[in-house]
C-alpha cells in the first residue's frame, strides 16, 4: 500500500465522517458515531493508523501527520458536538419537567360516613351531654340474656325460629339491644345511665321496610327515686334535640315483657308538625321508640334491691331516626352501598 493511497483513505473517511456527523440528532447517535471511528477495538480510524506500521520508513512520518490532524479534528469535532447536545437536552428536559404551579390540584376525594353513623353517632352525643355512657354487648347472644333475664315467657312468640335467628338450642343473634340492660346491671351498681347503640337481627326478608339486619339504641337510667315522668324529660329532650325544639313527644301505653308500666314514644310528625298529612297518615305523631320502667324481675336477677332503686329503659331503630331526618324511604338503601345514594350525605 502507497502512503498517497493511505492518506487518500484518511481524507476519505474524513469526509464520511463529516457526512455521518451532520446526522448526529442526540446522545445516543453520538456515542454511536463515536464507537464506530474511534473505539479501541475495531474504530474505522483506529484500523486507519494500524496500516502506520506497512508504510515504508520514509512516507511514515507525512501519514502520522496527516492522521493526527484527522484524529484531532474528529476529536474535537465530536466533542464540541457533545457540549452541544448535553446542553440542547438538559435545556429541553426542563422544559418537559417544569412544574405548572398554577394548574389547579387534584382534588383527593375524602370519604364520608354513612348517614347511619351519622345519626348514631349524634344521638351518642346528646345522650353523651347529658351524662351518659355508651356500652356495648355481643351480636351474638345467649337466650338467657336476650329473653330469660329480660322476662321473656318461654312461650313467647319473639322466641319464635322463625322470627329468631338461631345458632344453637341457647344461642342467637340478638333480635335487640335490651340484652345490654342486663350485661350492664351485672357489672355495675347503680347510678346506671348508658346508652347501647348496635346491630340487631330479626328474620325478616329484605324489602323496602325491613331488614334482617338492622340497628337499635338502648337507654338505660337506674338510680334511686327514678320516675315515669324523668323518663318524660329525657325522652322529651332527646327528640327536641335531635328533630328541633319544637317537637313534641307523647307516651302511649303499650307492652314489653321487661318493663312495667310500658310505652310507646310517638313524636309530632317531622313533615308537618302535628298537624296531620300523608307522612304521618293523618295523625300528625309518628312512633318512633317503646320504653318503660325497668321491671322488678330485672332488678332480681341482677342483684339490684327491687325496694330501694327504679329506673327506665327505652329502645328504638337508628334507621327510623335516618329515615325521618333524611326523608329516606326505602330501608335497602342504607345497605346497599350505592355510592350514588352515599355521596348525598
Ligand atoms: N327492645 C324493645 C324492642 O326491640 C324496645 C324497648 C327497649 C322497649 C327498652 C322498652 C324498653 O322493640
Amino acid at each position: 500500500m502507497s502512503s498517497k493511497t493511505g492518506i487518500d483513505q484518511l481524507r476519505e473517511l474524513e469526509q464520511r465522517f463529516d457526512r455521518e456527523l451532520a446526522a448526529v440528532v442526540d446522545h445516543r447517535s453520538l456515542e454511536d458515531i463515536q464507537a464506530r471511528y474511534l473505539s479501541r477495538k475495531a474504530g474505522l480510524l483506529t484500523l486507519q493508523l494500524q496500516n502506520l506500521g506497512k508504510l515504508p520508513s520514509s512516507e511514515r512520518a507525512e501519514f502520522g501527520r496527516v492522521a493526527n490532524q484527522v484524529k484531532t479534528r474528529i476529536e474535537s469535532a465530536l466533542g464540541l458536538l457533545q457540549t452541544t447536545i448535553l446542553e440542547r437536552e438538559k435545556n429541553e428536559a426542563l422544559v418537559r419537567e417544569t412544574i405548572d404551579v398554577t394548574l389547579p390540584g387534584v382534588r383527593r376525594r375524602t370519604g364520608h360516613r354513612h348517614p347511619l353513623t351519622i345519626v348514631w353517632k349524634e344521638i351518642e352525643d346528646i345522650f353523651i351531654a347529658m351524662g351518659y355512657s355508651i356500652e356495648e354487648g355481643p351480636e351474638v347472644e345467649t337466650t338467657y340474656y336476650n329473653f330469660d333475664a329480660l322476662n321473656t315467657p318461654p312461650a313467647h312468640p319473639a322466641r319464635d325460629p322463625r322470627d329468631t335467628f338461631y345458632i344453637s338450642g341457647d344461642v342467637v343473634l340478638r333480635t335487640h339491644t335490651s340484652p345490654v340492660q342486663i350485661r350492664t346491671m351485672e357489672k355495675m351498681k347503680p347510678p346506671v345511665r348508658i346508652i347501647c347503640p348496635g346491630k340487631v337481627f330479626r328474620r325478616d326478608a329484605f324489602d323496602p321496610t325491613h331488614s334482617p339486619m338492622f340497628h337499635q339504641v338502648e337507654g338505660l337510667l337506674v338510680d334511686e327515686g327514678v320516675t315515669f315522668s324523668d323518663m318524660k324529660g329525657t325522652l322529651e329532650r332527646f327528640h327536641k334535640k335531635f328533630f328541633g325544639e319544637s317537637t313534641q313527644t307523647r307516651l302511649r301505653p303499650s307492652f314489653f315483657p321487661f318493663t312495667e308500666p310500658s310505652a310507646e314514644v310517638d313524636i309530632t310528625c317531622v313533615a308537618c308538625g302535628g298537624t296531620g298529612c300523608r307522612n304521618c297518615k293523618g295523625t300528625g305523631w309518628i312512633e318512633v321508640m317503646g320504653c318503660g320502667m325497668v321491671h322488678k324481675s330485672l332488678f332480681r336477677n341482677v342483684g339490684y334491691d327491687p325496694a330501694k332503686y327504679t329506673g327506665f329503659a327505652f329502645g328504638g331503630g337508628i334507621e327510623r331516626y335516618a329515615k325521618l331526618r333524611y326523608n329516606v324511604e326505602d330501608l335497602q338503601l342504607y345497605f346497599q352501598n350505592d355510592m350514588r345514594f352515599l355521596e348525598q350525605f
